[in-house]
């Protein structure tokens, strides 16, 4: 099963049952509490449930943090359409492998919140969006979805409650655009995965032009305990502003990598230390990127005093995003990590916006002259020029994305760049280290 050992400093709430026989079958879950918060949702009003979800202090984990109880509420429930439910099981921030162990070992959690999702906002069909490379999650879903089709968990009067609600799969083919949720959607309706134009948001025209909820898997996970043990618990095991826990992605050069389920707001250089056994081969931490490789990357000092939470890194000009964390140690070469950063996303880019097409290209092409040891003075700010222009003028936020940890490298590691025109591509990487 693919999940690393329980850490004493976690605190296992989406986590609680991995490891425990049957946990991804439908008896596993219902011997455990499972679907008792839908029971409970059942009986209560679409007001009643957003209500828990708003105390909660539940953000979304997808990346952009906005509360979802409000994003709940923004659903025209008396609106004729039909409403749906959509969970972005897309997962491919760089850095972010989280998801996936939540519908592998617990996929009925999945479905339990989709199914309260569902009761909110009087939807009664829902979809779970998986990426292309996940195929093997698609199987583990649609076992789980026949289960509760055939213990009466979805379907039609589903236990008795008079809810009925239809769950499908959805397969994308591995498009990092088709995680942006309005791309997300083209690609549900079988159309070419590029952005929508906002206004409208999902929640007034998503899914077929239709009013639709749409969340992260880790984001729907969390709904269960909320209706169970009530929004007030979840929000007390977070900070003010953020409940709950976060599933946490220790990537990179620490000793233990692997996937954490921690409080928000766990401190930065414990979560290093202790949970992630501290540096790999006792090497100094050069950078660290707190969400996802889309956030501005942040060196050993400005973590001081950090916590994992969405204002300690807003503090700092970065943000939590996905939970990502990608770590990186002092033989690691800053011009060659924005490279390889923008090679992902100048392959990633959906080619619709210019901006963010052209940008992405043109940089990586000066990144690459760049360490090889032919790039020039002038590139350095032509690099940082390049990417500030890109920001806020694409119709997603994915050249934000690219611009963001980029602008970052060259004003925090000027002095590496600077080492690259001394003939010297990569003095930074030790002998044998394998370049891009
Ligand atoms: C380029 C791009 C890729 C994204 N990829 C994902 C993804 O893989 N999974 C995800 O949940 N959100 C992703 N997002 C964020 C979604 O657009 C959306 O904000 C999120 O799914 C909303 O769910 P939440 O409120 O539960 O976080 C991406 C955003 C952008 C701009």
């Amino acid at each position: 099963m693919l999940f690393n050992e329980p850490h004493p400093l976690e605190t296992r709430v989406l986590t609680r049952r991995f490891g425990k026989p049957d946990t991804a079958a439908i008896e596993g879950y219902l011997a455990d509490d499972g679907y008792q918060g839908f029971l409970k949702a059942a009986k209560m009003t679409p007001e009643q449930i957003i209500e828990q979800v708003k105390i909660s202090n539940l953000r979304g984990r997808g990346g952009a943090g906005f509360p979802t109880g409000m994003k709940w509420s923004f659903v025209p429930r008396t609106s004729p359409k039909p409403k749906y439910i959509v969970v972005n099981g897309d997962e491919s921030e760089p850095g972010t492998c989280k998801d996936r162990v939540l519908i592998e070992n617990d996929p009925h959690q999945l479905i339990e919140g989709v199914l309260i999702a569902g009761l909110a906002v009087d939807a009664h069909a829902g979809y779970v969006y998986i990426r292309g490379e996940y195929r093997y999650l698609i199987d583990v879903m649609d076992k789980a979805i026949a289960e509760a089709y055939a213990k009466g968990w979805l379907g039609k009067n589903i236990q008795g409650t008079g809810f009925d609600f239809d769950l499908y799969t959805h397969t994308g083919a591995g498009a990092y655009e088709c995680g942006e949720e309005s791309a997300l959607l083209e690609s549900l309706e079988g159309k070419r995965g590029i952005p929508r134009i906002r206004p409208p948001f999902p929640a007034v025209a998503g899914a077929f032009q239709c009013p639709t909820i749409l969340n992260n898997v880790e984001t729907f996970c969390a709904v269960p305990y909320i209706l169970r043990e009530g929004g007030q618990a979840f929000a007390d095991l977070g900070i003010p502003k953020a409940g709950g826990t976060k599933m946490t992605c220790l990537t990179g050069h620490v000793n233990r990598p692997g996937v954490y389920e921690l409080k928000l707001g766990f401190p930065v250089k414990q979560m290093i230390e202790e949970v992630g056994g501290g540096m790999r081969n006792g090497k100094k931490l050069k950078a660290f990127i707190p969400g996802g490789s889309s956030c501005p990357v942040l060196t050993a000092s400005e973590l001081e005093g950090a916590n994992m939470d969405y204002d300690s890194m807003a503090a700092r000009k970065t943000m939590l995003g996905s939970g990502g964390v990608i770590i990186m140690d002092e033989d690691t070469c800053m011009v060659k990590a924005a490279l390889r950063i923008m090679r992902f996303y100048a392959h990633e880019s959906c080619g619709w916006c210019i901006p963010c097409r052209e940008g992405t290209t043109w940089l990586k092409k000066i990144l690459t002259r760049f360490h090889e040891g032919q790039g020039t003075r002038t590139d350095i700010n032509l690099i940082g020029d390049i990417a500030k222009n890109m920001l806020g003028r694409t119709f997603c936020p994915l050249g934000d994305a690219a611009a963001m940890p980029t602008i970052s490298i060259v004003e925090k590691f000027r002095d590496e760049f600077e080492d690259h025109l001394n003939g010297k591509p990569c003095a930074y990487e030790p002998a044998g280290v394998v370049t891009v």
